[in-house]
Order: structure tokens, then C-alpha cells, then sequence
């Protein structure tokens, strides 16, 4: 899977894509990170991205000559990729959205800087906005390094075996139960006794039951769309129920 990226930062992608799975998975050739530096596309002296909003107002404006051209030229190489515009005022980023964007071979990601790029590159040129979260970030940069992350993990071949993404939270509808490693005590906390007892049935139970505990603690509005078996809902209930007690 390539991704291009569109920024006049492309230097900002150097360190991060050299680190963990993604690193690995860009040395072994499985993904492909083109950062691609808009400035290249201007044409005037100064190198200009940016101008005063019409209307009036603070902040300045991506032009759109040099993001029309920059998409343009990888739109050639990159035929039917989605183009991605990175703003606080997309469609939120999620584990579903991850699913579908790592179908396509190609993505072409748009950092926007300043107050925002001009409209009509939205209008022409766009398929999907995109935030990563309910803030203002300074541009899209850190917004793309999340989709490649969130994204690249998924496609086949880039976690190994005993990394898989299938229990990731979210991947199962519901957040990950806690996990321990040793030592069996440490400072005055002891290891659940269950996970110790080589019983994986009552494992998986104790697991399933701190997710679901989890979940409806924290993003209850996540249950109704989670794929619950009947002894789910049992469990759930009797969660509400101490819930309401405590
Ligand atoms: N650019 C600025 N803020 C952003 C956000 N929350 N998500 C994606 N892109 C952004």
C-alpha cells in the first residue's frame, strides 16, 4: 500500500516512519510512505501556500494552485486513489474507517496548514475530509501519521503473527480488557488470580467480563453497536446493576 502525502513539511515524516511495525513494514517493502512537498509546486519566488482569507478575518489560506498541481501529479501515478483532506471539520477517524481506507492500494493524504485550505480544492478535488478527534491541531502532518499507523497495522504482512489486530479495541467492538506481565507482585499488587489458573475458559470469561466492564464505564455509547452474545447481556446487566448500587 502506498501513501502519498501532501505537505509543506515533508521532513516531518522521517523519524516517525522509521520506528516500530510501520518502520519495519517500509524497510520490508509492504507499505510506502511518499511524502511529497507542496512548496515544489509554486511557482513565484517566495515559495508562497498561503494567502489572506477573502472577507476578512484572521489567519491565512492554503492557495489553491499548488494543491490542485500536487494532487494532480500523484493522481496520474496513483490513478484511482482517494484524495483525504486532513481538517477538524471531517468526518471522524475511526477503526471502521481504517478497515475500509485499507482496502484501496493507494491514499493520497492532504496536510492542511493554517486556517484552512480554499474551498474550491475541497469542491474539485477532494473525496473525504477527515479529523482524527474533537481539537485543533496546527496542520494535518500529525493527522497523517495517525491514519498511516492506524491504517498501514491493517494491512496484511505488516504485524507479525503474535501482534494480530483482531483484539484490538475496537477491531471487537468493544475496548481491551488490562493486561499483566511480571512480576506476579509488584510494589503491593498482585496478578488476578484467574490469569495464573491455566483455566483459558474462565480466562477468556474474566477477559470478556473487564472489557465489557470497561467499555460501559467509559464509552457506554459503544455497546449498542458491539456484537453481544446472550451471556453478554447477562453480564452487562449485572454490571448496570452494581454500577447503580455503587
Ligand atoms: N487539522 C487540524 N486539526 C485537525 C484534526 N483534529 N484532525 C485532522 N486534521 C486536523
Amino acid at each position: 500500500m502506498i501513501f502519498h502525502v501532501i505537505t509543506i513539511f515533508p521532513d516531518y515524516f522521517d523519524s516517525p516512519l522509521k520506528q516500530g511495525v510501520i518502520g519495519r513494514a517500509i524497510k520490508e517493502g509492504i507499505i510506502e510512505v511518499n511524502p511529497i512537498d507542496l512548496r515544489s509546486f509554486t511557482t513565484d519566488r517566495h515559495r508562497t501556500t498561503d494567502d489572506r482569507p477573502y472577507g476578512g478575518g484572521a489567519g491565512m489560506v492554503m492557495i489553491p494552485q499548488p494543491l490542485a498541481k500536487a494532487i494532480s501529479s500523484v493522481k496520474r501515478e496513483g490513478k484511482d486513489a482517494p484524495v483525504i483532506l486532513f481538517s477538524p471539520s471531517g468526518q471522524l477517524f475511526d477503526h471502521q474507517l481504517a478497515r475500509e481506507l485499507s482496502c484501496h492500494k493507494e491514499l493520497i493524504l492532504v496536510c492542511g496548514r493554517y486556517e484552512g485550505v480554499d474551498q474550491r480544492i475541497i469542491d474539485r478535488f477532494v473525496d473525504l475530509e477527515l479529523s482524527i478527534g474533537d481539537y485543533v491541531l496546527s496542520g494535518g502532518e500529525p493527522a497523517a501519521l495517525v491514519v498511516i499507523d492506524a491504517v498501514g497495522r491493517l494491512i496484511p504482512g505488516v504485524l507479525g503473527s503474535d501482534e494480530s489486530a483482531v483484539n484490538d479495541s475496537f477491531a471487537t467492538g468493544l475496548l481491551e480488557h488490562p493486561h499483566y506481565t511480571r512480576p506476579r507482585r509488584f510494589i503491593d499488587m498482585d496478578v488476578p488470580e484467574v490469569l495464573l489458573s491455566g483455566d483459558h475458559k474462565k480466562i477468556e470469561e474474566w477477559r470478556r467480563k473487564k472489557s465489557l466492564e470497561i467499555t460501559l464505564k467509559r464509552r457506554p455509547e459503544l455497546l449498542e453497536k458491539a456484537n453481544l452474545s446472550p451471556s453478554d447481556i447477562r453480564l452487562l446487566n449485572q454490571l448496570k446493576k452494581e454500577q447503580d448500587k455503587g
